[in-house]
């Protein structure tokens, strides 16, 4: 199962997920409040059930709580006396208990708010392919960075006899063999059906389903999951994947090890999410956009991507906050910092050959309405 890592410490999500971050200054808030302000469905309701799918831990979790809870005082608080009930929803592996300690810290910060427009956190545990919550029981909705992670490695893709098989990949690199970037597309197919048949039981009708995804530009090829610099810098390009081999060449790592190690994980274009929420006509689709979404502030990216060492330190800070604890699980503690280390060689060598001229990632943008 996928987790990101959790506590407090230099490899933390917390302290290791400002690319994200990014999303709600650059789009999210402001979506979010636009939505939220006019969403009928809150109107006259006292209490108002909101559930963040993938919440993870850390600031990010903290902000979109507050911007959700300040809009739905704003524009839906009245005279007072609106409750409204977080579910802070997330794998059962989260770690939770870092999570409700930066709660406690941060509600008794929120002030008179809290007072008239009181917010009750509380977890759901459990994984968003499955249902959640009791029938037409939740408000809003949101989910952000989180849908592009599968429920699991399609089982093809590990099974050694099989066509798919992904031998020497830990995902579909421009040119994959079609069989394996047919499993990953079938396996997204599949979940994307299912978290949209959860949270149709689960919206109330008029309910608002906020989506923020990793994507695809590449309409037509899913084997291009990341584009060309992407290839290369995202967490899942080949900086990764020549660590990985690289560290098998010196036997620090077994070939067995590298073959057994496969991102759940998809990008899906735009048209894909699109079909799948038709297929079920159970919500109105309201918008359904695409951002490329930089990295790093314009004057940031220039400085990283001219220093090898700057780069491989914001490279290791990225894949750490998402990977640390799955790859060490996979290949021992023992060897986890000379994976980085290798790791962070490698990026420095891809900036040293000028293989990335920029740190973007496309991002799906879905805005939904319970039908
Ligand atoms: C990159 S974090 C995103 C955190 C946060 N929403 C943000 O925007 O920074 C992805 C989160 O999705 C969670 N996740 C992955 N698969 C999941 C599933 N099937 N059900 C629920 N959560 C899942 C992970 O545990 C992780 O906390």
């Amino acid at each position: 199962m996928p987790r990101m890592t959790g506590g407090e410490d230099e490899h933390s999500y917390t302290r290791n997920s400002q690319v994200q971050a990014r999303s709600i200054d650059l789009f999210m808030k402001a979506l979010l409040e636009d939505e939220i302000s006019k969403l009928a469905v809150l109107k006259g309701q006292s209490i108002i059930k909101v559930a963040d799918l993938g919440c993870s831990t850390g600031d990010n979790t903290l902000r979109y709580a507050q911007l959700i809870w300040e809009s739905i005082h704003k524009h839906h608080g009245g005279g007072g006396g609106v409750e409204v009930h977080y579910f802070f929803s997330d794998l059962p592996t989260n770690d939770f208990n870092t999570l409700f300690q930066q709660v406690q810290g941060w509600e008794s910060k929120m002030g008179t708010m809290s007072s008239s427009t009181k917010l009750y956190p509380a977890a759901a545990p459990g994984s968003f392919y499955k249902r959640l919550f009791p029938c037409g029981s939740v408000h809003i909705v949101l989910s952000t960075w989180s849908l592009q992670i599968l429920s699991q490695v399609p089982e093809a893709v590990m099974d050694k006899t099989s066509t798919s098989y992904n031998k020497h990949r830990a995902h579909i690199p421009r040119g994959s063999p079609e069989a394996v970037v047919k499993a990953y597309g079938e396996q997204a197919k599949k979940n994307l059906h299912e978290f949209i048949l959860c949270r149709a039981h689960e919206v109330v009708s008029g309910g608002l389903v906020v989506l923020l995804l990793v994507g695809r530009e590449d309409e037509r090829h899913p084997d291009n999951q990341w584009g060309k610099d992407l290839e290369v810098g995202t967490p899942f390009g080949s900086i990764f994947e020549n660590t990985w081999k690289a560290l098998v060449l010196e036997g620090t790592i077994s070939e067995e090890l590298w073959n057994s190690f496969n991102f759940q994980i998809y990008a899906r274009s735009l048209e894909e999410v699109k079909v799948a929420v038709e297929a079920t006509n159970l919500f109105h689709i309201k918008e359904l956009q695409q951002h490329e979404q930089s990295f790093l502030d314009y004057e940031e990216e220039k400085k990283v991507l001219a220093d090898p060492e700057a780069f491989a330190q914001f490279y290791i800070s990225f894949v750490g906050g998402v990977m640390h604890s799955n790859i060490a699980n996979h290949i021992g503690y023992e060897n986890i910092d000379k994976f980085f280390q290798r790791l962070a060689q490698t990026a420095r060598e891809a900036i040293e050959q000028k293989l990335i001229t920029k740190l973007a990632m496309t991002m799906n943008l879905v805005v939904l309405i319970r039908t």
